[in-house]
């Protein structure tokens, strides 16, 4: 049964990540016989230059009868002062909501020959191995009113924080049925001495925690939280939280890893479900060959295993990543830890050269 990815690979940086994806999948067709077809096309800054406009309408269209979606990232200085409806952030919004991707899965694992590689000691990161559950389709990105306007003489920016009750559920059922497959442990995070929408969150996680009793539930206020991924990141198994909150934590706990460059991300719905690496664009470093494909390439592990069931090529793709960092290689994002630093392009090449030789 052949399957169809779309790749966007969007704007700076993506452009290089992606291509390094595309040698692992054609890779992983031949060598598993799964019978894969592969179709390109412009989002963000990229889609805007040819375009005017972020995303095409035939685009969300191909995404959507696509078995998975492989983003890079996008936006740039070039497109900053683009009005709101014309920033390259607008298609990846656009893809999450008209994907119907409410879940965004973020982990963030130290590997062991990297612990020295984060800002904080060793000893408080060694054996981190955490999941962000982050809602990516509701609260603050996407809440109505919301917009500038002008009020008694002055400009008024409003952005409104709303949360459904069916929006808060599913996005927690996702967590503790990802929690269960894990340590067995959702830290649940938000404002509720504030805000009403994060009571609601509350109640509601409440209320179908009741269903997991094998799973331990604690809440967290979401300021607590930035404070404890620093005092003892290893205290976390998943956190559950809303999608702004989800949205700085998960760049936080990236550095735990030492770098954003390593960390993947998976973001599922009802349907077709994307890929993409945490990180951005990167402007300042884009068409060096010098980002860290690995983010990508773990998204492409993560693409295996949720959107095309294989579990194998996933398996492989990840353990080539660890005995590439345990061999002492990386990129410069990393370099003072690296034995031997590799570019964008050498680093694809590499983890392709290990799935080789240990299939
Ligand atoms: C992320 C990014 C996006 C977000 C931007 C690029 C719109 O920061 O995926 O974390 O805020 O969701
Ligand atoms: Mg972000």
């Amino acid at each position: 049964m052949s399957k169809k990815i779309v790749l966007l690979p969007g704007d700076g940086i993506g452009v290089e990540v992606v291509r390094e994806a595309e040698k692992i999948i054609s890779f992983i067709s031949e060598q598993y016989g799964v019978e894969i077809t592969t179709e390109t096309h412009l989002v963000g800054g990229a889609s805007l230059d040819a375009h005017d406009i972020p995303v095409k309408d035939e685009v969300i269209e191909a995404c959507k009868k696509a078995d998975a979606v492989l983003l890079g990232a996008v936006g740039g200085p070039k497109w900053d002062d683009y009005p709101p409806e014309k920033r390259p952030e607008k298609a990846l919004l656009r893809l999450r909501k008209e994907l119907g991707l409410y879940n965004n899965l973020r982990p963030v694992m130290v590997f062991s020959s990297l612990k020295d590689a984060s800002p904080l000691r060793p000893e408080v990161v060694d054996g981190v191995d955490l999941l962000v559950v982050r809602e990516l389709t509701g609260g603050l990105y996407f809440g109505q009113p919301k917009g500038i306007s002008e009020e008694n003489g002055e400009e008024v920016g409003v952005d409104t924080m709303r949360y459904t009750v069916s929006e808060i559920e599913r996005i927690t059922i996702a967590a503790f049925e990802a929690a269960q497959k894990r340590r067995k442990k959702v830290t649940s995070v938000d404002k509720a001495n504030i805000l009403a929408s994060s009571q609601l969150w509350r109640k509601t996680v409440n209320r179908i925690a009741k269903e997991y009793p094998d799973v331990e539930l604690e809440h967290m206020l979401v300021d607590n939280c930035a404070m404890q991924l620093l005092r003892n990141p290893g205290q976390f198994d998943v956190i559950l939280t809303e999608n702004m909150f989800g949205d700085i934590l998960s760049d936080e706990a990236a550095m735990l890893t030492g770098s954003i460059g390593m960390l993947p991300s998976a973001s599922l719905g009802d349907g077709t479900g994307m890929y993409e690496p945490v990180h951005g664009s990167a402007p300042d470093i884009a068409g060096k060959d010098i980002a860290n494909p690995l983010a990508t390439l773990a998204s492409v592990a993560l693409m295996f295993r949720y959107s095309l069931n294989h579990e194998k090529a996933a398996t492989a793709i990840e353990s080539a990543i660890s005995k590439v960092l345990n061999a002492g290689f990386n990129c410069k994002d990393m370099s003072r830890h690296a034995r031997q630093v590799l570019s964008t392009s050498e680093m694809g090449d590499k983890i392709l050269a290990t799935m080789k030789a240990s299939s």
